[in-house]
């Protein structure tokens, strides 16, 4: 593995077309200063993340696992005014972190951060009785099977779920790992094989965070 050459590509691509500014930088400082760890998505799968959400044209978005805010503020800035998204996130000190980072970068408006374990919100999710049209799975990688499986119940027919940390540096390809996020990984491909209902992918990804990968997943449009 040559992380070295995967952070200067992704610094090449980053400086040339991604467009990362200060109020991200801001948001990537802001949480380093308050101790959370650097796990969020680098800036070009940031902007991937942006790029689905507008092919989408997504009013309502869904992100399971908040930490800082900054895949919040780049999803959010790709809704429009009256675009909405709810994200979840169990350390209320990473949620307040998060708070300021998305207020500050002006998209406060359309960002609900609800703290506490995501399994556990769950249910005031479907009180509200209104699907999403993209749903991010970042949180909790051993339950990402159940926030798949809770997603394709909220995703409308045409919608996206796009989870991360998949491919966990090629150990989704280990069918005798005993690790639970592997393990996890697995039923998840596993699931969507069985369900005529989604249609879905797995790209692996290298660059400044190593060698992991995006499952995205369409929710069939004639499967309502
Ligand atoms: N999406 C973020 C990164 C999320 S890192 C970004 O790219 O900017 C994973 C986050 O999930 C962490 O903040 C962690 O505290 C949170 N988390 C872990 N377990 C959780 C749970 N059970 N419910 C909700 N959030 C959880
Ligand atoms: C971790 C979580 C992530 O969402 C990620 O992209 C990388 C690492 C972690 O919990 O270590
Ligand atoms: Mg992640």
């Amino acid at each position: 593995m040559d992380e070295e050459l995967f952070a200067a590509v992704d610094a090449f691509v980053c400086e040339t077309i991604v467009g990362e500014d200060e109020v991200l930088r801001g948001a990537v400082s802001a949480a380093q200063a308050a101790g959370l760890p650097a796990i969020q998505v680098s800036p070009p799968q940031g902007k991937l993340l942006q790029l689905l959400v507008r092919l989408v044209g997504a009013k309502r978005i869904l992100e399971f696992g908040t930490l800082g805010g900054y895949s919040a503020i780049l999803m959010a800035r790709a809704l429009p005014d009256d675009g909405q998204l709810i994200t979840l996130e169990a350390e209320a000190e990473y949620a307040e972190v998060a708070r300021q980072s998305v207020d500050g970068a002006g998209v406060g408006e359309k960002v609900e951060i609800r703290v506490g374990p995501a399994l556990e919100a769950l249910p005031a999710l479907e009180e509200d009785d209104a699907a999403f049209d993209f749903v991010f799975i970042d949180a909790d990688k051993a339950n990402s099977p159940n926030y798949f499986e809770w997603s394709m119940g909220w995703t409308r027919p045409g919608g996206l779920i796009v989870a991360d940390n998949v491919v966990r540096d090629g150990a989704l390809a280990d069918a005798s790992s005993d690790d639970e996020k592997v393990k996890a990984q697995r039923q998840l491909h596993e699931m969507i094989r069985d369900d005529a209902r989604v249609s879905a992918t797995t790209i692996q990804t290298v660059g400044g965070k190593g060698y992991d990968g995006f499952l995205i997943a369409l929710v069939e449009p004639e499967s309502a």
